[in-house]
């Protein structure tokens, strides 16, 4: 989706979270199927242990196969969590098949808080972070919280890799880039995988 005009940062995000909601649901699974291909190809993964992601919300692209395939290789799975304790922190919790799980205030599925499952970002060998909106430069717009952008502003060096995941209709001309927004060093879309 590309615009003549700038625009403001929370008028993009809607209209881009609106193309997405338009996808079909057999876009959504060709969408999922493709990046499902592409990562279960990629040799890096295979060698990591230790993997975030994230259960789509909103249209995102779903990853429900790649966890399904990750749980089968016996790697470890964690997705985020608002964390409890630390106001406007988000922490990484252990997802396993059996994990109870609860809707938080935002209407996403995450697991219940236990203190035990919680990882450090450290130890994570990759994140695959959802995102709004992404352009060819590698900057990201979030759903408005900043939580990646904390997240990264904490990563010194090259671990955790933060990969975006998003659909192709949500890359926009130009993300008007705030000073604390933080870019990203690869996203993985259907058609393309973007390296920085
Ligand atoms: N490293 C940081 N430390 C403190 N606050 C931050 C940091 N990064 C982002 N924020 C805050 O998070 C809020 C949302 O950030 P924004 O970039 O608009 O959201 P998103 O990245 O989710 O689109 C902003 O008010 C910003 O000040
Ligand atoms: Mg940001």
């Amino acid at each position: 989706m590309f615009m003549t005009q700038p625009d403001t940062r929370q008028q993009l995000r809607q209209q881009v979270r609106q193309q997405r909601s338009a996808l079909s649901h057999s876009q959504q699974q060709e969408a999922s199927q493709a990046i499902l291909d592409l990562l279960q190809h990629d040799p890096n993964i295979a060698n990591m242990q230790h993997i975030a992601l994230y259960l789509a919300f909103d249209g995102e692209v779903n990853l429900t196969g790649l966890i399904e395939w990750l749980w089968q290789q016996n790697k470890h799975v964690y997705v985020p969590l608002i964390d409890p304790h630390q106001d406007g922190q988000m922490c990484f919790h252990r997802y396993q098949a059996t994990s109870p799980m609860q809707t938080n205030r935002f209407g996403i599925s995450e697991p219940v808080f236990d203190k035990s499952q919680v990882t450090t970002s450290q130890q994570l060998d990759v994140v695959l972070a959802p995102l709004v909106a992404f352009d060819s430069q590698g900057n990201r717009l979030g759903m408005g919280g900043g939580y990646y952008d904390r997240l990264l502003a904490t990563i010194n060096g090259e671990q955790p890799l933060v990969i975006g995941m998003a659909h192709d209709c949500q890359q926009i001309n130009q993300v008007p880039v705030q000073a604390w927004d933080q870019p990203l060093k690869q996203i993985i879309t259907p058609s393309k995988h973007w390296r920085w």
